[in-house]
């Protein structure tokens, strides 16, 4: 299969509707990372992203839908605080997961009875959902475990061969994936800290829970227990404290004769002083929006990333440790 890479406009929103329409796949921009999305209403459509990705078939999808799709044909019970942060938030990097109504394919759900919908506020993607007018779902255009994509050519590199169409939306400014947020109890909990964080969700309804998955434990979000978000390439994860640690094994690594990068953000690259880093940039938004670019920059020119933790450990960073974490278990 050859893989097209077009830009959006009417022609190719065309060519995207008709392979969804024929149970294909067609990846897409977001403002966080890219999709891989299929119809939401076709069982082997959904089954077969499974496939692309190689991805495990416990680990549900999230449907995106335009600002205007009318979701309370997919989900039930919506509570008063979701619909409070629907209007903070969306559209936007939030995903909020409800008592499911069964209408689109088991498959999306992995048949769990709840069902995550995302909103997003990439304006190609709204384009491109408002063209199909159908729930489309979508994990990101990554094959599974490895580092989430945030332009076309991340698409391209992983997928080519496995899709008929990329659109090209530019660079995904936010870089992580959007906060999972379960909306079926009685107070909001993030599955999956994001962009929009706990503290921004408290400040709007007042209360905001927070999951926090070990091992063993049952997922409550099961994309939690897996390896993720991974360079081809070793990789170390050292805690901001321990940077002095991080630059000695730096220093040995290099004249053992091995290819090493620093992983870190703008100001810890200026404290550690070496030659080779990979530069997050300075606010924490910044640094996320880099994040995923820099680990696929790293895997092409290192043997070992070296990450360094920011010193910032809240807010946007949460999410942010989350995927450092992942990337470097
Ligand atoms: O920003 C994003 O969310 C991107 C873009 C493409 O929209 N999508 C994305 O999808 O990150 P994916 O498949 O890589 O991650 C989906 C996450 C997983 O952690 C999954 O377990 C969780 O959402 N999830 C999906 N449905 C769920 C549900 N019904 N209950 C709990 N967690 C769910
Ligand atoms: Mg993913």
């Amino acid at each position: 299969m050859t893989t097209e890479v077009l830009q959006i406009n009417c022609n190719s929103l065309q060519k995207a509707k008709e392979i969804i329409l024929n149970g294909g796949a067609v990846a897409f921009p977001t403002e966080t990372v890219y999709g891989l999305g299929a119809n939401a209403f076709d069982d082997d459509a959904v089954e077969n992203i499974f496939r692309i990705k190689g991805r495990p078939n416990d680990n549900p999808l999230i449907v995106h839908v335009h600002k205007d799709y009318d979701i309370s044909t997919l989900v039930d019970e919506v509570p008063d605080y979701a619909k409070l942060l629907q209007k903070a938030f969306l559209p936007g990097p939030l995903t909020m997961v409800y008592n499911s109504k069964n209408r689109v394919s088991s498959a999306v759900s992995c048949g769990l009875d709840t069902l995550a919908v995302r909103i997003p506020s990439h304006e190609g993607a709204q384009e491109f959902l408002k063209y199909l007018n159908l729930p489309v779902a979508a994990p990101s255009a990554n094959i599974s475990k490895h580092v989430s994509p945030t332009s076309a050519e991340h698409v391209y590199a992983d997928l080519n061969g496995k899709l008929q169409l990329i659109l090209d939306g530019g660079q995904s400014q936010g870089g992580i994936e959007s906060t999972v947020l379960d909306c079926t109890g009685k107070v909001p909990v993030v599955l999956r800290a994001g962009l929009i964080t706990r503290e921004m969700i408290a400040q709007v309804v007042g209360e905001c829970g927070e999951y926090v998955y070990k091992d063993g434990m049952r997922a409550l979000s099961p994309g939690m227990k897996y390896k993720h978000y991974s360079p081809n390439c070793s990789t170390m994860l050292f805690k901001y404290e321990e940077l002095d640690e991080a630059v000695k094994i730096y220093n040995n690594t290099t004249d053992e004769g091995k290819k090493v990068f620093l992983l870190c953000d703008n100001q810890t690259a200026q404290i550690a002083g070496v030659k080779n880093v990979l530069n997050l940039g300075n606010d924490e938004n910044e640094i996320a929006s880099n994040l995923y670019s820099k680990l696929r920059e790293g895997e092409e020119v290192a043997e070992l990333i070296i990450a360094v933790a920011p010193e910032k450990q809240d807010g946007v960073m949460v999410g942010v440790m989350n995927r450092l974490e992942k990337a470097c278990r």
